[in-house]
Parts: C-alpha cells; structure tokens; sequence
C-alpha cells in the first residue's frame, strides 16, 4: 500500500473506545470484511504481540467460535479485558471464561431456565412491568428514555428471573447503573475499570450469598434457588454460583439496555423505520422486529479469544497467544449473509445473526432478550406512546458496548 490509501488512513482504530464514541465506524468494517485475511490491529492493551487480530466477517467469526480449543476463552473474552496465554486464567469459575468440557457442566446449571418455551411462559408478568413502566410516564411530557426504560426494564426482569423481593428491584436497578457505569472505558486506564467493576461486584456478591441462604429457607420458584439447590448438592462450587448469579444479572442487563435505548433512538431518527415498527407490530411480527433491532445494534459488539496454538484464519497465520477480537457488530452487516444489510428490514427472511455469539459461549438470555424487545414495542403502539427527540442522544465511551447513555425525549 502507498501513500494516503494505506488501510491505517481509512480503518479508524479500533482498539480506541473513543473511536466509537461518535457512532460505530460501519464505514471501516465494510472495508475490512473486502479486504483479505484478518487485520491486525495495534493495540495498547494487547497481551501479546502489541496488537489483536479483528475479525470481520461472518463466516470467520463462526469458524473461531466453533473450535474453542484453538481459541480459549479463559484469558479473557473481550478487548481489552484479555490477558496473557499461557499464563495461569484469572476469574476462571465465571461461566463465560471457561472451556470445554468444564463449560458445558457449568453451563447446564442455569441454561434450562432461559431456553425458549420456559421464556414464552414469562410473557404475562413481562408485560405487566412493561406497562408499570410505561404508566410511569403517561402523565410525564418529556424525559430521558434511557432513564425512564432501558435501564429499568431489564433491572426488573432480571430481578424478577433470580427471585429478588420487589423491594430490592431499586437496588438492582442500582448496581446494574454502577456496572455499567464501571465498565465504560476511560482514559483512566484498564485498571481503574477492573477496580471499579470489582467493588460493585463484591456489593453484589453479598447480596447474592444472602439470598441463597433466604432460598435455602424459602425455596421458590426462582434462579436464586435453582443455583442454590445445585450449589448444595455440590455440582456447583459455591465460588461458581456467586459467578452465575453475578452474570445473569449484568450479562442480562447491559446488552438488553443497549438494545432498547438504541432501537427507540433509531425511530426517532428516522421516520422510515418508525413506520416499519409501527407495521411489524400491527403484522404481529414484532419478533422478527426485535431480532432485527438486534441485529443492527449489535449491542455487545464483540468478544474476544485467545489461540492456544499457531491456526490459519482466512489465510492469515494466527500466532500462540494472540488475541482474536470478533466483531459481531460487523458480521451482523456482512453483505454475504444478509440482503441490503444496512437498511432496517424487519421482513428479511435471513434472520440468523450473530448479535448473541455462536458456538458452545452462545448467549442463554437471547430468547428473553428478544421477548423483553418485543413485548415493549407491542405495548409502545398498545399505548399510544409516540415520541419525539428532545435533545442530542449521548453514547457511552465503549469500544465493547454499543452504548447509548441519554436519549431526551417528548411527547410527539
Ligand atoms: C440484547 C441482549 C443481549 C445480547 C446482545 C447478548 C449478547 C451476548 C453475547 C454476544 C454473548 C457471548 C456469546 C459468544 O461468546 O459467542 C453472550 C453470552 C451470555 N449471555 Fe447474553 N446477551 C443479551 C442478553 C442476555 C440476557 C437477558 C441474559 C440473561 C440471562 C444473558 C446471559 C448471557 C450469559 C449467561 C452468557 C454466557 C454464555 C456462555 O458463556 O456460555 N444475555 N450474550
């Protein structure tokens, strides 16, 4: 490459949460998923190398996430929270950052709970705090739609999944903010976020080890005691149910705001789409609407991997120790997988996406996910509700989350 068309002076970089505090960079994904090969990233937070592998494109993600021995997920799982192979793995008794065959046991703890008929059994009560939330609001002319909606929806389903007194839901709603908060990306630096992101986990450790001993007590029919009984029966350590409860609460929180801050975004900047929610929910396809909000925000824009040993990607060679960082944020635009991929089309027959993973890591909380989606739009439009932008939408400093912090709006 020569001059000014170096792939440096037109791939932003993406090891950079500020370059993704504007908007996702679509532009320069496109161009990485034509070129050949994988890019190699330079990066500060690197564990090897000064740098990761971006991957792009559909098919090369799938294939990564389909050979978890050649790409471990114990060193990390994001960038840039990914740490030396083959050093000795830290937080190995959380879930997500575990292998096979020690994942699928620990996996199976809590998976039944979250699979698809079991989550079309919650519609009722999901509804029922959908319409709390939005009765919240009916006599209120402008707010924050961040505020008033994403950040309680999930809080609640959530605390209402592990069986969390309706007194405490306030408190979820809390540490979840903290959490999310605590993640965001500062000029701080990696460990100021680890520091930060560990005290809210410790406060909510001790929450969760007083309500294993309450379920104990008074069983229900809940998360909390479903783990807790596995827990005594010794299929999980009581380290590994502390971990469990922990993820559901912040893996099923901070996607699922995304997810809903973004997609109301969206309709209020642009009126097409507006017009495509309004018909998808009268044609009762509101869940072909959610996966496609889904899709195109791709709320947890990536995860990351390790390889274990030197692998060919793509025609490129993969070094031991070399992080691999999935962009599901670009494979979820790929133009081989999906018609016309930037344009919003809740009627599009292609509806596998990669906004919840693959393989063995694949999200458990997907079906609530969409549900939680679904069944606010269908209420939005039940209600009445009609919206309109009341300031500038503000972006959380992420390079991990596709994350929308304030979104002022008014009555339309
Ligand atoms: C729109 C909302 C959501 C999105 C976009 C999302 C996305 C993801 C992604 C990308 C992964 C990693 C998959 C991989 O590595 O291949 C994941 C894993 C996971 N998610 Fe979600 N998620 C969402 C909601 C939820 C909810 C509501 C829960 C609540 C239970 C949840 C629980 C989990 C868990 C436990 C894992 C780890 C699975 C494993 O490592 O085996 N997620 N999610």
């Amino acid at each position: 490459m020569t001059g000014s068309t170096a792939v440096e002076d037109v791939i932003p970089d993406l090891s950079d949460p500020r370059t993704f505090v504007d908007a996702v960079p679509h532009d320069g994904f496109r161009r990485l998923r034509e070129r050949d090969g994988l890019y190699w990233q330079p990066a500060k937070a690197s564990p090897a190398r000064g740098g990761y592998w971006a991957v792009t494109r559909f098919e090369d993600i799938v294939a990564i996430e389909q050979d978890p021995s050649a790409f471990t997920s114990t060193h990390g799982v994001s960038y840039p929270m990914i740490f030396p192979f083959p050093a000795p793995a830290p937080m190995c008794d959380n879930l997500m950052f575990t292998d096979p065959p020690r994942h699928a046991g620990l996996r199976r703890a809590a998976a039944a709970g979250f699979g698809p008929r079991v989550v079309a059994n919650f519609d009722p009560w999901i509804r029922e705090i959908v319409r709390e939330v939005i009765a919240d609001v009916e006599s209120v002319t402008e707010f924050d739609y961040v505020d008033k909606f994403a950040r309680t929806i999930p809080a609640y389903v959530i605390a209402k999944v592990l069986g969390c007194p309706r007194e405490d839901r306030e408190r979820i709603v809390d540490w979840t903010n903290r959490l999310f908060a605590a993640g965001m990306q500062t000029e701080d630096g990696m460990a100021a976020q680890i520091a930060a992101v560990q005290l809210v986990q410790e406060e909510i450790q001790a929450y969760c080890a007083d309500m294993q001993e309450r379920k104990r007590k008074e069983p229900a029919d809940d998360m909390f005691t479903a783990l807790a009984k596995i827990a005594d029966a010794g299929d999980i350590t009581q380290s590994e149910f502390l971990q469990w409860t922990l993820l559901i609460l912040a893996a099923g929180f901070e996607t699922t705001h995304t997810a809903i801050g973004q997609s109301m975004r969206m309709i209020l900047e642009n009126e097409d789409i507006r017009a495509a929610t309004d018909r998808a929910v009268d044609e009762g396809i509101s869940g072909k609407l959610a996966n496609e909000f889904i899709r195109v925000i791709s709320p947890a824009m990536q995860m990351a991997r390790l390889a274990t040993r030197d692998v060919e990607v793509a025609g490129t060679q993969v070094l031991q120790g070399d992080a691999v960082v999935l962009y599901f944020v670009s494979a979820n635009r790929d133009g081989s997988v999906f018609a016309k991929p930037d344009t919003f089309n809740p009627w599009r027959t292609e509806t596998a996406t990669l906004a919840f993973g693959s393989g063995v890591h694949r999200c458990i909380g997907s079906y609530l996910a969409k549900l939680e989606v679904q069944i606010l739009f269908e209420e939005l439009r039940a209600a009445g509700i009609r919206l309109r932008l009341n300031g500038a939408p503000k972006r959380g400093w992420s390079n991990f989350i596709n994350q929308i912090t304030e979104l002022p709006v008014a009555r339309a």
